[in-house]
């Protein structure tokens, strides 16, 4: 009754005192408190509609909370994963009998309100897995506090170092928050109680303290995912209660102390990606309870600890890239319950274990990189309930039996890199599964089997081996293929046409066989396929002109009997070598711009055309007909190719930690990537930070090779990556920088690109070699020069639509290992409209010094400024200066200061750069001069396209017809000296 007379008061206060804090009066009885609560909270499955004003006015049949049956009072509320977000509100503090708060698995956002401390009876405040944020308040005035979890949520600020003084805690969880680096709060030793402890990912750096071993209660330890570092103190076997130990990834050193052999109890042990090292105790074979045990990523050497083999309870080890050597236990998994096994990239010797699958459970079973020898134990025909199995790169032997082949739920079979001898069985035809079959550099011989039942297989990689005869053109029925590698056997018969409905091919490569007949047309079906290697066989006919259609990358005909025309594009992607050693090939006149080949010139023999026509008309009909047939497997594999798959950490059996790392590969040459790889970006990588992100050089373990790695800054970083996925995504020219992959995982992004050992071109060009002699020649600019400038003129007028860059620039252009320029950084391209107008652009991309100068005024955008920039790029290499300096003049740029010394040969003389020009290149850095002045002209449209850029650029070539040194070449000289007319051009152009 009191109430309803007090209400007008409240609602009245409300009104003088907003915000209504119902709290500050202290009237309101625990159901108003929780109605409060609830309208801080969002609720979309409306799981609080219990939650309202009843006649009772009694909150003890809302759902979820739970009352004292004598007072009446609220003493539980308990919500788990019920999607509920919004805020905890302050009222909470009015329920002063409340001992459990238990609202894990949400999505409530917002500060912990420091009134929780009222709830003076609070045991239990369990808030794991939301989304809160802020300081933790001081709590450690809930001195009856049993379970604390706040883990996995977004705190911040110093760790809450007053949980030490909660000395009735049985389990305390901060775990997986956002707390300011520092290290382990010595007072945490107080909780003697203590059973269960979370501080995995808590910013944590230094030593582990003594004090934490005085916690004996202890039974699950996480501290995992920090920095800490020092030794592992021996007083660890104090801990005689753990069955629980999480220590990996941080900088731990030393050998593992010998007490932690006491703790008998041990189920769970994951010391992996630590800096431990020297031999593993043997008593650690006595930790006889073990379940799981890793020790991944350290520096553990010498024999492993026989023990293990009479283990009961082992389901899964995870012990690779350490340098474990000798024999490995002879009983290992003779008596577990053993699913999965990594003991990969250590030096063990010796025979393979033959009991690994004792127990018919084995899922995973890697032991790559080892010296094991001998035969594979027969035991392991029984073994069908593998699932990944890798044992390449040791050196096995022997036959492997029949039926072994037979695997019904493997993904993955990887034998390479061994001796392995004898025939494929055609049971392999029962590995339905089967993702990625690796049998390469082995002495397999025989037939290749039929696999047209591997509907799954990717990856086809039975390269260096003896197989013989032909390939099966059950080949076809491969639809998910992507690689297919059979270079390096003993292949007879013809190409076979049907390889052309593998329609998600990406990479093929049949070379150094014995194969015949024609490269079928069918090949220029497979939309995906980027390279191709046929060479070093005995192939005859024309190459298919259709095969341009192909986006290709890379492409080796060489070495067979080929002959006719070679498409002049397919040049352009593979150069002269890629069809050296073809007698009958013949190159056009005009594609002879490159270098000096030694290939014919075609002559056109008119008759022959018309043959070739003919076939061609009676090709595309063929075509026709396929593509309608296929058009909608096509569809299908440009769409997955857009979705990308997901590459899973080969090697790991903590996978599931990590699943969430998703990859979206680019359809380039199949490289292996792991997620790992590329995880750690360390700051001492770094090789380069730009407008878009940070770039830094990781090598790929296992000798893969090289890749530039660039995170994009937060925030923008979704719409840069998804700009640049989409537009690298589709295209590929030998002058366009290669995407491999590229992620996208929580707030970061990253892309992997192919690396570019010589850097970018501003930085070449200003780099010396010794003192005074610059690294970059005029032929090696000329030769960047018109490479980039291909990669430009690829965007313009072979894309559809057409892709602007936006920001060409010296920065923009990489350089290869043999400095083949590659245009990069796509952040802020753009696909042109189709309309030749050009398109609006809210915002102006770009960067001083190279933005055309009708950007100031227009926010058209279309490819003409990517030319302007572009001649400025070819006034930097003629200059050697760079685009903005001081001595220009203020607000003046290297277009107006090169304006201004065009007025005659001399003038002009002066301006080349004095380190490469030479008399005998002097005319032709002029000629380069005048297209970089016809390409920064004013008025964009008398700009030259890029088409045009080109053929002017290939007149001016300093290269060809001579050999590297610099004597002039009389002839040459007259060749190239410009006509007074073309002076004159030059100043007309300004
Ligand atoms: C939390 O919210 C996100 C979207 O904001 C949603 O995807 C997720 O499922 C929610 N989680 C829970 C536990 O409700
Ligand atoms: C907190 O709640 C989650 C979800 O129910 C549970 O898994 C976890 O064990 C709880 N924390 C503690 C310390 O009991």
């Amino acid at each position: 009754m009191a109430l309803y007379l007090l209400l007008p008061t409240v609602f009245l206060l409300c009104l003088l005192f907003p915000p209504c804090m119902p709290l500050t009066v202290g009237t309101e009885t625990e159901a108003e408190a929780l109605l409060e609560l609830k309208r801080q909270l969002k609720d979309p499955l409306n799981v609080l509609d219990s939650w309202k004003e009843t006649a009772d006015r009694s909150p003890c049949n809302f759902f979820g909370v739970a009352c004292d049956r004598i007072s009446g009072k609220v003493i539980g509320i308990s919500l788990d994963n019920k999607s509920l977000s919004g805020e905890i509100s302050p009222a909470i503090g009015v329920l002063d009998s409340l001992a459990t708060l238990s609202l894990p698995c949400n999505n409530i956002t917002g500060k912990l309100p420091a009134q929780l401390t009222r709830c003076a009876n609070l045991k239990t405040l369990n808030l794991t897995g939301n989304k809160m944020v802020g300081a933790i308040p001081d709590l450690s005035a809930l001195g009856k506090l049993e379970i604390l979890d706040l883990s996995t949520n977004s705190f911040s600020a110093a760790f809450p170092s007053w949980v030490g003084n909660l000395t009735a805690l049985n389990s305390l969880g901060l775990g997986e928050n956002e707390f300011d680096e520092g290290e382990i709060p010595e007072g945490l030793g107080n909780l003697t109680n203590l059973t269960w402890l979370h501080l995995g990912n808590s910013q944590f750096r230094g030593e582990i303290p003594e004090s934490v071993y005085k916690m004996k209660a202890l039974e699950t330890l996480d501290m995992s995912k920090n920095k800490l570092s020092g030794k592992l103190s021996n007083s660890i076997f104090q801990l005689q209660k753990l069955n629980k130990i999480e220590l990996f990834q941080n900088n731990l050193t030393g050998e593992i102390p010998p007490g932690l052999a006491n703790l008998t109890l041990l189920r769970e042990f994951d010391f992996s990606s630590n800096k431990f090292h020297g031999k593993l105790p043997s008593e650690m074979g006595n930790l006889k309870n073990l379940v799981v045990f890793q020790l991944f990523r350290n520096n553990f050497s010498g024999e492993f600890p026989a023990g293990f083999g009479d283990m009961k309870h082992l389901v899964a080890i995870s012990i690779y890239e350490n340098r474990f050597s000798g024999d490995f236990p002879t009983n290992f998994g003779r008596f577990s319950p053993l699913e999965s096994i990594d003991i990969s990239e250590n030096q063990f010797s010796g025979g393979f274990p033959r009991f690994l699958c004792e127990n018919g459970g084995l899922q995973f079973l890697l032991a790559l990189g080892n010296n094991f020898s001998g035969e594979l134990p027969d035991s392991y025909v029984r073994c069908k309930s593998l699932e990944r199995l890798r044992v390449n790169q040791n050196r096995l032997s022997g036959k492997i039996p029949a039926e072994f082949w037979s695997l019904p739920y493997a993904t993955m079979i990887d034998f390479s890199d061994n001796d392995f001898s004898g025939e494929i069985s055609p049971s392999i035809g029962f590995s339905t599964s089967l993702n990625q079959l690796k049998l390469e550099n082995n002495g397999f011989s025989g037939y290749l089997p039929q696999l047209g039942n591997l509907s799954n297989l990717e990856r086809l990689y039975l390269s260096g081996n003896k197989f013989s005869g032909e390939i099966p053109s059950e080949i076809g029925a491969l639809k998910q293929l992507s690689s297919l590698h059979l270079e390096h056997n003993s292949l007879t018969g013809s190409v076979p046409s049907e390889l052309g409905y593998c329609v998600k091919l990406v990479d093929v490569n049949l070379a150094s066989n014995s194969l015949t007949g024609n490269i079928p047309r069918t090949l220029s079906l497979i939309s995906s396929l980027n390279s191709l290697n046929l060479s070093q066989n005995n192939l005859t006919g024309l190459i298919p002109e259709t095969l341009v259609k192909l986006k290709l990358s890379s492409i080796d005909l060489s070495g067979n009997q080929l002959s006719g025309r070679v498409p002049s594009d397919l040049l352009t992607i593979g150069g002269d070598k890629a069809f050296d050693g073809n007698k009958g090939l013949c190159i056009d006149q005009y594609s002879r711009t490159r270098t000096n080949s030694g290939m014919n010139m075609c002559t056109e023999k008119p008759n022959q055309k018309k043959v070739l026509e003919n076939k061609l008309v009676l090709f595309s009909i063929i075509a026709l007909a396929l593509v309608a047939v296929f058009a909608g497997l096509l569809l299908v594999s440009h769409k997955n190719f857009k979705l990308g798959e997901a590459v899973d950490r080969e090697n790991n059996l903590e996978a599931g930690k990590e699943k969430d790392l998703k990859w979206k590969l680019a359809s380039f040459h199949q490289l292996e990537i792991d997620a790992d790889d590329i995880c750690d970006l360390k700051e001492e990588n770094l090789i380069g930070s730009g407008s878009t992100g940070k770039v830094y050089r990781i090598d790929l373990k296992k000798g893969r090779g090289t890749v530039a790695v660039k995170q994009l800054w937060k925030g923008d970083g979704m719409k840069l990556l998804t700009a640049e996925m989409d537009i690298l995504g589709k295209i590929r020219h030998r002058n366009i920088l290669k995407l491999y992959a590229c992620s996208a995982n929580g707030g970061s992004s990253v892309l992997v690109f192919e690396y570019m050992a010589n850097g970018n071109l501003f930085q070449a060009l200003h780099r010396d070699i010794k003192s005074g002699e610059p690294e970059l020649d005029w032929c090696q600019r000329y030769t960047i020069a018109l490479g980039a400038a291909r990669g430009i003129a690829y965007l313009h007028h072979d894309c559809s639509p057409a892709i602007i860059h936006r920001d060409i620039k010296s920065t923009n252009i990489l350089l290869d290992d043999d400095y083949e320029a590659k245009v990069a950084d796509f952040g802020v391209a753009k696909i042109a409209e189709s309309s030749q107008k050009g398109c609006d652009y809210s915002s102006l991309a770009g960067t001083h010094g190279y933005i055309a100068p009708e950007l100031a005024y227009t926010a058209k955008v279309n490819e003409k400024c990517d030319v302007y920039s572009f001649g400025v790029v070819l006034l930097e290499l003629v200059t050697g200066r760079r685009p903005v300096e001081e001595d220009y003049g203020e607000g003046k740029d290297i277009v107006y200061w090169v304006s201004t010394h065009l007025s005659d040969r001399e003038a002009v003389v002066k301006i080349l750069d004095d380190k490469v020009a030479h008399e005998c290149v002097e005319d032709d850095m002029i000629k380069v001069l005048k297209v970089a002045v016809l390409c920064t002209t004013k008025l964009p449209s008398l700009r030259p396209t890029m088409r045009d850029v080109i053929k002017m650029l290939t007149a001016a070539d300093p290269c060809t017809f001579r050999s590297g040194n610099n004597t002039c070449n009389d002839e040459n000289v007259k060749d190239f000296s410009p006509s007074t007319d073309e002076l004159s051009l030059l100043a007309v152009a300004s």
